[in-house]
Parts: structure tokens; C-alpha cells; sequence
């Protein structure tokens, strides 16, 4: 049976403690910098599931959260607009927003969403946590435009699963997150 598995994997790159370790420090960095606030935590469908799971126990403070879903167009033309295809389903104006991901690749989908939030949608702030963060896969237009507030770990650029990523849908239930090997990319 085709399972998802570690010989799938050409590289490992982070193992299930080193993930979990770095996002209780994340939590613990928002708990520190939103004292006294109360932030709203936005993940990104579908990647952010796992993250934002684990993530959220690992904050302490009154908080509120909420899903979107953006479909973002890889693969086809760069320059082709986001599509959010599930939106808030609540008024954020005046709230402090925190958008949860899973990875920064090319800055599209977070500058979109970014924009969205802080112009129609009147959010009073909005801050990234990206579990990965791809920084030569930014688009040149976005260069230094776009960076995570709290980044997890950097990723090199390669197509990576695991920990909430997918490849074709599959490997988000890894624990630790790696590099596909090709001949599994089908
Ligand atoms: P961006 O708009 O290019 O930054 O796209 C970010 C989205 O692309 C992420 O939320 C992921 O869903 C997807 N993505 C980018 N790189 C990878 C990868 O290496 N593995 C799996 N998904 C990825
Ligand atoms: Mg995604």
C-alpha cells in the first residue's frame, strides 16, 4: 500500500520534537508581544491545520479563531490574483489579527490577504506566524515587502511535505516535515 512514509523522503528536515520544541517558543513569543490583547488567530486552509493546533495550545491569552481558504494559482500565470474561496464569516474591524500559515513561498497569498484584511475588512493590525518560511522562493515583487512576524524554520527551496503540507493532497499527516523525492512526486 502507498502509505506516507520516510523512505518518501529524500532529506528529513526537521524531526517531530525540533517542530514541537519551536512552537511552544513561538507561543510563547505572541503570549509576550499580544499581553494585555487579545488577538484573533486567522489560519490558512488547508496547510495551517496542524500548525495552528498546535500552536494555539501553546499561547496563553484570551483569544478568538477563524479559517480561510485561498486558492493561490501555482503553476499557472505568477501574476494571477489570489482567490479566497472561504471567507471570514465575522466583522474583524478593530481586531488584532494573526495569520497563521503554513509556508511563505513566494508572498503572494499572504500580501493579498494582508491587504485584504487591512483595507476592506478595517482590521486594527495584522501580524504573519509562518511554521516555514522559503525565502529564496519570494517573488521579486515582494521582496522585503513581505516577511513573517514569527517564523518557525526556514525552508531551502524544494517541495517540501509534511507537518499540515501537502504534495497532490497527500503527506499533511507526517509528524516531522522533509523533502519529497522526485520519483514520489507523480
Ligand atoms: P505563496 O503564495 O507562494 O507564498 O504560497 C504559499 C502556499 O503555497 C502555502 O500556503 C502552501 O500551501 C503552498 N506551498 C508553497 N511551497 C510549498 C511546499 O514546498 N510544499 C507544499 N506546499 C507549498
Ligand atoms: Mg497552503
Amino acid at each position: 500500500m502507498a502509505g506516507e512514509m520516510r523512505e518518501d523522503m529524500e532529506q528529513l528536515l526537521y524531526t517531530e520534537e525540533q517542530l514541537q520544541t519551536r512552537v511552544r517558543e513561538l507561543g510563547a513569543a505572541i503570549t509576550r508581544d499580544y499581553a494585555g490583547r487579545q488577538p484573533f488567530f486567522l489560519g490558512v486552509l488547508k496547510g495551517c491545520f496542524v500548525f495552528m493546533a498546535d500552536l494555539l495550545r501553546a499561547v496563553d491569552l484570551p483569544c478568538e479563531l477563524e479559517f480561510m481558504a485561498v486558492k493561490s494559482y501555482r503553476g499557472t500565470s505568477s501574476s494571477g490574483q489570489p482567490e479566497i474561496t472561504r471567507d471570514l464569516t465575522r466583522n474583524v474591524e478593530g481586531m488584532d489579527i494573526v495569520i497563521v500559515e503554513d509556508i511563505l513561498d513566494t508572498g503572494v497569498t499572504l500580501d493579498y490577504l494582508r491587504q485584504y484584511l487591512l483595507g476592506p475588512r478595517k482590521a486594527a493590525s495584522v501580524r504573519i506566524v509562518t511554521m516555514f518560511d522559503k525565502p529564496e522562493g519570494r517573488d521579486p515583487a515582494l521582496k522585503g515587502k513581505i516577511e513573517a512576524d514569527y517564523v518557525g524554520f526556514p525552508v531551502p527551496k524544494a517541495f517540501v511535505v509534511g507537518y499540515g503540507l501537502d504534495y497532490n493532497e497527500r503527506y499533511r499527516n507526517l509528524p516531522y516535515v522533509g523533502i519529497l523525492k522526485p520519483e514520489c512526486r507523480d
